[in-house]
């Protein structure tokens, strides 16, 4: 989703601004824009629809002059994808520029207000009657650039994280925020300012995380300065980032996704590093040993997520329930923040996230805190806004995730979950030690196994040639597998643009079953665990139907072979860990079939990697 990048300081900033663009690539967008301080003085704007690339060609040739400015990646919300309504906005009187993430709830009544008064608006977004507020309220008296923003600020409702440029005063930036992350980065003489942290990696590793409803001042040579809306100084602990955060490179593969995909056995293995110790039989997260009375003590688990990261909650659901016998529900966090929740001090809400910024996770987070539960967090993005909200928690520690659509982060968010999971059963005395130390066994073998899944990878890129015709598809699974099969549907639609429906594989014949016919692929899982005779089943009444089945089956099996069109054999674990290895085939297959239709794999349409919105 948008992203923003700012700089000042002794260096040429358009270099490091574009650079910084490009690395905020993956969180997805449809325009880009740039607004530069010129060395004489002026005030330069480049805005282009589509990629960076489509920017950096439009600047050539032209002053890109200026050691100060501030850049943008859009992702429309308000007003179609244009040049027009690529930020920066510049003020009617050409004072202010302004990038922004967020959306402003009552833009409508601010810029009606503001028309009356004659200001001439050139976008459809939200975001322009913040600069052109600021505008008016300099009009009005002559204040100093941050009691504006305060003023501003003040007067707006909904999330912003804005860098504000004043060619009055060229020699300072100026960011803020409310519900929507900013990073400010501190180097020797320079200040960056990003959504994210990934613009900032490389240039310095101290970094500042603004809070709400706080403005920064930067100007060279003098520390930071922040404020809130009320004027009273704000004091911030300096961060030191590790020095790698938010680099990442395609290490020789063709995109991100695929690398992500093959990274997935290592990942795991730092996944678990420090928390699953084999020789000693035991399973340790440092949350639960630091918090183990208010987790033991949880009568009920709600775990609030979306996208992916929601179907990993459906799996530490059924993890929770079986280990820990404690009853669990899993919520769609924008239904949940809605929904006039029945929460209290006694439940624990999980809130699973990669980026750690998703804006109904937050919201989520936010109504159970007000209630009195405890929140545990699950992250990818170290010391994103969820893992800083939330009482405490555990990283997935898989690296970044940069391909959109997300594979590593699954994986490690569910062995987060059956980790936790364990930990908390073993706690209880809720799990046999039998159980508790095959799954500690089978957990150290994931990795390996996996390694043996991804050799299937040249099988399914052939396979995924035969597949590029189909314009619906379906996955079926039941238990643990359930969730796997809406995790492929979700890969596949979201890369290759492919219609596709998860469902439980019992639930086919209530209305699925009515689409089935020689056209039809359906992807089912059929490996060996408590419900293989009802899954069979349910794949015999496919065929009879003459539809396509691709079956994901446990090394060895002969008796699905025989009725499927496709197999693809992966090792056998037990049942709830399952779900690692099953989704690895289902990510591949996802991957090639948009790579054989000329999809743009990391960066599909429409689709952002980080959703502050809601
Ligand atoms: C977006 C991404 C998905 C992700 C979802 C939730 O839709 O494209 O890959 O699963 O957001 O994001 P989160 O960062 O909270 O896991």
């Amino acid at each position: 989703m948008c992203g923003i990048t700012g700089y000042i300081g002794y260096r040429e900033a358009c270099p490091i601004l574009t650079e910084g663009l490009r690395r905020l690539e993956y969180r997805g967008y449809d325009s880009a824009g740039i607004a530069l301080i010129a060395d004489n003085g002026g005030l330069n704007i480049y805005k282009e629809k589509g990629r960076v690339s489509d920017l950096e060609n439009s600047m050539a040739g032209k002053d890109t002059s200026g050691h100060i400015g501030i850049a943008h990646t859009r992702w429309a919300t308000h007003g179609e994808p244009s040049a027009v309504n690529a930020h920066p906005h510049v003020s009617s009187s050409g004072r202010f520029a302004i990038v922004h993430n967020g959306i402003i709830e009552n833009y409508a009544v601010i810029r009606k207000n503001l028309e009356q008064k004659g200001y001439v608006f050139r976008s459809s977004t939200d975001t322009e009657v913040l600069v052109q507020l600021a505008d008016y309220v300099a009009s009005l008296q002559d204040s100093d650039t941050v009691t504006v923003l305060q003023k501003v600020l003040s007067e707006v409702v909904g999330a912003y994280a804005i860098a504000l440029l004043d060619r009055e005063h060229p020699d300072r930036l100026y960011a803020a925020r409310k519900s929507s992350p900013l990073a400010v980065g501190i180097g020797d003489g320079e200040f960056f300012v990003a959504s994210d942290i990934s613009p900032i990696a490389g240039y310095t590793d101290k970094v500042v995380y603004l809070d709400d409803e706080e403005i920064a001042e930067m100007h060279c040579g003098d520390s930071l300065h922040v404020v809130n809306l009320a004027n009273v100084e704000c004091r911030h602990e300096i961060i030191t980032v590790p020095e790698n955060l938010g680099k990442a490179g395609k290490d020789g593969f063709d995109h991100f996704m695929l690398k992500e995909i093959f990274e997935q056995p290592s990942c795991l293995t730092d996944c678990m590093r420090g928390r699953v110790d084999v020789a000693g039989k035991t399973v340790t997260l440092s949350a639960v040993r630091e918090h183990k009375d208010r987790l033991l003590a949880a009568e009920r688990f709600i775990i609030v997520a979306c996208g992916t990261s929601w179907h990993a909650g459906l799996i530490g659901k059924q993890m929770i329930e079986s280990f820990c016998r404690i009853p669990a529900e899993v919520a769609y966090a924008s239904e949940f923040r809605y929904s006039n929740p029945v929460v209290g001090s006694s439940d624990v809400v999980i809130a699973i996230s990669q980026s750690g910024e998703t804006a109904d996770t937050l919201a989520a987070i936010e109504l159970a805190r007000s209630k009195g539960a405890f929140i545990y967090g699950i992250c990818n993005a170290v010391g994103s806004s969820i893992p800083r909200a939330t009482d405490t928690g555990s990283y997935i520690h898989v690296g970044p995730e940069i391909g959109v659509a997300s594979t590593k982060a699954f994986t490690g968010q569910v062995t987060v979950l059956a980790m936790l999971a364990l930990d908390i059963a073993k706690e209880k005395n809720t799990i046999d030690d039998r159980t508790y130390a095959e799954m500690i066994e089978e957990l150290a073998t994931i990795p390996e196994k996996m390694r043996v899944v991804l050799r299937t990878n040249d099988r399914i890129a052939s396979l995924a040639k035969m597949f590029t015709y189909a314009k619906n598809f379906i996955y079926l699974g039941r238990g643990y597998s359930y969730p796997v099969a809406l995790e492929g549907a979700l890969k596949l639609k979201e890369i290759s643009y492919i219609h596709a429906e998860g469902y439980p594989a019992a639930e086919m014949k209530h209305g699925p079953i009515a689409l089935i016919d020689e056209e039809m692929p359906v992807v089912i899982i059929a490996t060996h665990n408590a419900l293989y005779e009802k899954i069979l089943s349910n794949v015999q009444e496919i065929k009879a139907r003459k539809g396509r089945v691709i079956a994901i089956v446990s090394e060895g099996d002969s008796t699905v072979s025989a009725i499927a069109d496709t197999v693809i054999e992966i090792p056998e674990t037990v049942e709830c860990l399952d779900p690692l290895l099953v989704s690895v085939p289902l990510q591949l297959l996802a991957y090639h079939i948009a790579v054989c239709k000329g999809k743009d794999v990391d960066r599909p349409r429409n689709l952002a990697k980080s959703v502050t919105v809601e």
